[in-house]
């Protein structure tokens, strides 16, 4: 079966992207990282798609005048780079309704919480305030509704009663790193498939 070509929409860090990178040099992944898209110029992850030497582009949103403009451009862009899969690593844009519903069941993201707990932003410290003796990440489809679609996978790390936003991040996201390329495996394999 070929190889479904995986665009990693990112804003920043990149280190799930660069998880990505490294799991796809296996020769059976049945995913391959065939471009990354940012919407910010400055951001980490566009040097390691370049010394990994997969195609990147940056289209900023300060470019468009609508949240919807900005997504046809992306849209654009994935579909001349024949775009099987698109995966947000990081990616601090909320897209349109239109753009989600463009690439349902071919669109994934993750999240630093255990959904549905604790969707939307500064997970981390509200996890701490609440508490919580654990936490982890999930990964999931995309639907229009914020961090709200089905499951694909989810990894749990405990919460220590000494960790900081700092120290919990930083477990999370070493799961993350495991967890995310498995998502994108059973995807990409048809082991799951968006119902
Ligand atoms: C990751 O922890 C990811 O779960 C989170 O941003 C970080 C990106 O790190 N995503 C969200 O919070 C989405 N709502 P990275 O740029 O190093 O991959």
């Amino acid at each position: 079966m070929p190889r479904k070509r995986t665009a990693v929409l990112i804003s920043g860090r990149g280190s799930n992207l660069q998880a990505f990178i490294e799991a796809a040099r296996a020769p059976d992944y049945p995913a391959q990282i065939a471009l990354v898209i940012s919407n910010v110029a400055s951001a980490e992850g566009l040097e390691r798609a370049r010394r990994a030497g997969i195609p990147a582009c940056v289209i900023s949103h300060k470019d468009f005048e609508s949240r919807e403009a900005f997504d046809r451009a992306v849209d654009a862009e994935l579909r001349a780079a024949k775009i099987d899969i698109i995966c947000l690593a990081g990616f601090m844009r909320i897209l349109s309704d239109w753009f989600v519903t463009q690439w349902e069941g071919r669109l994934l993201n993750i999240h630093p919480s255990l959904l549905p707990a604790y969707k939307g932003t500064n997970v981390h410290a509200r996890v701490l305030a609440a508490g919580e003796r654990r936490s982890g990440c999930t990964v999931h489809f995309v639907v229009p509704e914020l961090d709200s679609g089905p499951v694909i996978a989810q990894a749990k790390v405990p919460v220590l009663p000494d960790d900081t936003e700092e120290t919990l991040a930083a477990r999370i996201l070493a799961e993350e790193h495991r967890l995310y390329p498995e998502g994108l495996r059973r995807v990409a394999s048809g082991e799951v498939t968006f119902v």
